[in-house]
């Protein structure tokens, strides 16, 4: 076997391709209820694509540990309908517009359509996942989804005030990396990997989450809307301080200070604009800061999979994190 190290996403997309197609056949069989306004919005958050990256690591995850059987392409699915779920929710919150490039589901349904079609998402992926017959299961799946729900409520009791650093972390946890973590525990779940393994996996897949939330708020502060195709600069235009903004409040002037405030209290960018914060940013080395945070938790993911044998899975799995920390979407 090979020892040189997996480099490029093809390479990872090649390793897995056929699990991620039936996968995709599977979320396709999902999306379909008796109620047609649910088929319609589930079948368009489907087709919208996205980059699957909580099925990948499920399968990874699996297959490092020797896995390779059906119950992965059914706990990929039901990760993915996990993750879906809470994207339309929290486009209602964020009272988000675009979505994977295209309009967001509540701008052509509407916000109470979609709050039913959200829950009737995680339903069906708890629904999928009963068919493992497996408690463990199902307890990380409450767990995480009881995780996610306080994340987004916590968000929202903090909005318009500067968090801590501390605050932000918990958060982050929850809303993000917490999915991650329990991706890579189910795949570990399913290959009834020891306890040593599946707490190393669970430490990479948090490590990585938190690695890939710090560089969503990044993007949001320095991509634009065409790459990304969601809503850019708009954390801070809906009260939300995330890393790099925390960072310019300790390290800036007064009139750096004064500045995120105005954004803050105007709900956007009326009194100053997007240029101004982001030379605000870029002077306190505050991007920089956020990235050299995403950077340690990518090194720290690697680590955790010490344990865990060489494989061509744990090569791509050491790959993800310079992933992670290098996108622009
Ligand atoms: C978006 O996740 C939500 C966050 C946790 C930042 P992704 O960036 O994985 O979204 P898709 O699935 O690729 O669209
Ligand atoms: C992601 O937070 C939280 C979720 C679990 C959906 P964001 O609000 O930053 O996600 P995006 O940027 O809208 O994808
Ligand atoms: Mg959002
Ligand atoms: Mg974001």
């Amino acid at each position: 076997m090979s020892t040189l190290a997996i480099s490029t996403a093809r390479e990872v997309f090649e390793l897995l391709r056929e699990d991620l197609l039936a996968i995709e056949e599977e979320l396709g069989r999902d999306a379909v209820s008796n109620v047609r306004t649910i088929t319609e919005i589930a079948e368009y958050l489907r087709e919208g694509g996205g980059k699957r990256i909580r099925p990948s690591l499920l399968l990874l995850s699996a297959k490092a540990l020797g896995y390779n059987s059906p119950g992965m392409i059914r706990l990929g699915a039901v990760v993915e309908l996990v993750h879906t779920a809470t994207l339309v929710h929290d486009d209602i919150i964020d009272g988000a517009d675009t979505r994977r490039g295209r309009p967001s589901a509540n701008t052509t349904w509407g916000n109470e359509k979609c709050v039913l079609a959200g829950d009737w998402l995680y339903m069906q992926a708890f629904h999928l996942a009963l068919e493992e017959r497996n408690f463990k299961v199902l307890d990380l799946l409450i767990g995480l989804t009881q995780q996610m729900v306080e994340g987004e409520l916590l968000q929202i009791q903090k909005l318009g005030r500067p968090v801590s650093e501390a605050e932000y972390y918990d958060l982050i946890f929850r809303k993000t990396a917490c999915l991650f973590s329990v991706s890579m525990q189910l795949g570990a779940a399913l290959a009834g990997a020891e306890p040593a393994q599946e707490e190393a996996m669970a430490r990479y897949g948090r490590a990585v989450g938190l690695a890939f939330q710090i560089v969503d708020d990044v993007l949001d502060l320095t991509a634009t809307e065409e790459v990304l195709g969601k809503p850019v600069a708009s954390d801070l235009r809906e009260g939300k301080t995330t890393m790099p903004v925390i960072h310019a409040m300790d390290h800036g002037t007064a009139v750096d200070r004064q500045l995120i405030r105005q954004v803050m209290e105007d709900g956007g960018f009326t009194r100053t604009s997007k240029e101004a914060l982001q030379e605000v940013l870029h002077r306190n080395g505050s991007v920089e800061y956020a990235m050299a945070a995403a950077d340690r938790y990518a090194e720290q993911a690697r680590k955790a999979l010490v344990p865990i044998a060489e494989s061509e899975f744990k090569r791509a799995l050491l790959w993800v994190p310079d992933f992670v920390v290098a996108r622009d979407k």
